[in-house]
């Protein structure tokens, strides 16, 4: 009996948070044990999954033609649901840490706005790799659980998720989201944006992994003034393909990202017009809360700040804030029960 215990994991239930870019587990009584891309390699010669998250990554932009890297999500939906299995498969399979069973329960985040299709398939996507029932979770009440906001507060809570491929803002009042909408444009189209405008205005290439961290680390969604002006990065000449050292000007990259930073702030002046007044007076002494890993952009709150005249709070680890949410919701199941969707 003890020997079958250890080597069964059926006890722990996990939260789970699939994103565009990035796949979260938090596992009952221990926490995040796992924050990874949500990234495939498969090798189309041996027709098999070669790596997954963080190893998977390195393979994008230096894939040799037999390895593909594939993200089954796409602007927050699952696109793919046949390498969706071989994520989760994967995923799973990392954290049972060769145990044979897995049949906790799961749960997980998703967007309120989830068909009954969508979540039949992905139940059942579950149910294939090896996994015990699935409860969802909107990606909203996950957020605000994990940021300590109490969700059944009478008064409204406004959050918004800027995520790898999707933007939501929601507003929750007495455990039920009052208001949803989502945008598609997010923190990939920043990226999009990075790239083209080192193809076009330095005649260098660079892959996604680059544009990211080039995002991550001078990026910025207003001219802050910084001192580091020029910051040197590698890409290969457009006509020679030579490798050759570019000096990036902030401020020209903060130019060109304008289009995805201007459509976020639309997006969230938009919701704001249509957000009923008695929600939005809670906002005016709250603020609105930014979860997901967008709102790290430089600048970002303040110019959603300086656009809209609410007080913008990033989360205290915004990349994680939502898996922690759905953690919060693991040893009640039963208390959480109405919340699920
Ligand atoms: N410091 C940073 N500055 C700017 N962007 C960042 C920073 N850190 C992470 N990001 C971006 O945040 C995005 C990932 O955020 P997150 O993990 O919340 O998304 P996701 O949950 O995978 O996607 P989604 O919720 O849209 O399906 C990526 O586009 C990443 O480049
Ligand atoms: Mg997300």
């Amino acid at each position: 009996m003890g020997l079958l215990a250890d080597n069964v994991f059926s006890i722990k239930n996990i939260g789970l948070d699939i994103g565009t870019s990035n796949t979260r587990i938090f596992i009952e009584g221990k926490g995040v044990i796992l924050d990874e891309p949500s990234v495939l390699a498969y090798n189309l010669w041996e027709k098999k999954v070669i790596a997954v998250g963080e190893k998977a990554k390195q393979y994008i932009g230096r894939t040799p033609q037999q390895i593909k890297t594939i993200y089954p999500l796409r602007d927050g939906m699952i696109r793919d649901f046949k390498n969706f299995k071989l994520l989760l498969k994967a995923f799973l399979k990392k954290i049972k840490k060769g145990k044979k069973i897995f049949k906790g329960k799961i749960v997980l985040t998703v967007p309120s706005a989830i068909s009954d299709v969508e979540k039949k398939a992905i139940r059942e996507a579950v149910r294939e790799v090896g996994g015990g029932k699935v409860f969802f979770l909107p990606t909203a009440i996950a957020a605000a659980l994990g940021t300590g906001i109490d969700i059944t507060e009478n008064s409204g809570n406004i959050i918004i998720n800027l995520g790898g491929g999707v933007c939501e803002m929601a507003v929750i009042i007495n455990s039920t989201v009052v208001f949803s909408e989502i945008s598609r444009i997010a923190g990939t189209k920043i990226e999009e944006e990075i790239i083209r405008a080192i193809h076009d205005e330095y005649k260098g290439e660079i892959g996604e992994n680059k544009a990211e961290k080039c995002k991550k680390t001078i990026g910025s969604a207003m001219k802050l003034g910084w001192l580091d002006v020029n910051h040197k990065i590698l890409a290969k000449d457009v006509y020679t393909n030579a490798s050759k050292e570019l000096t990036i000007d902030t401020d020209k990259l903060s130019d060109a990202i304008k289009e995805p930073v201007s459509s976020i702030v639309n997006f969230v002046k938009k919701c704001i017009d249509i957000i009923p007044a008695s929600h939005l007076k809670d906002a005016e002494h709250k603020g609105i809360t930014l979860v997901g890993g967008t709102s790290l952009l430089a600048g970002l709150d303040k110019l959603l700040g300086r656009e809209t005249g609410f007080t913008f709070n990033v989360a205290q680890n915004p990349l994680l804030t939502i898996v922690k949410g759905s953690g919060v919701t693991l040893n009640s199941l039963r208390k959480f029960k109405k919340i699920f969707i």
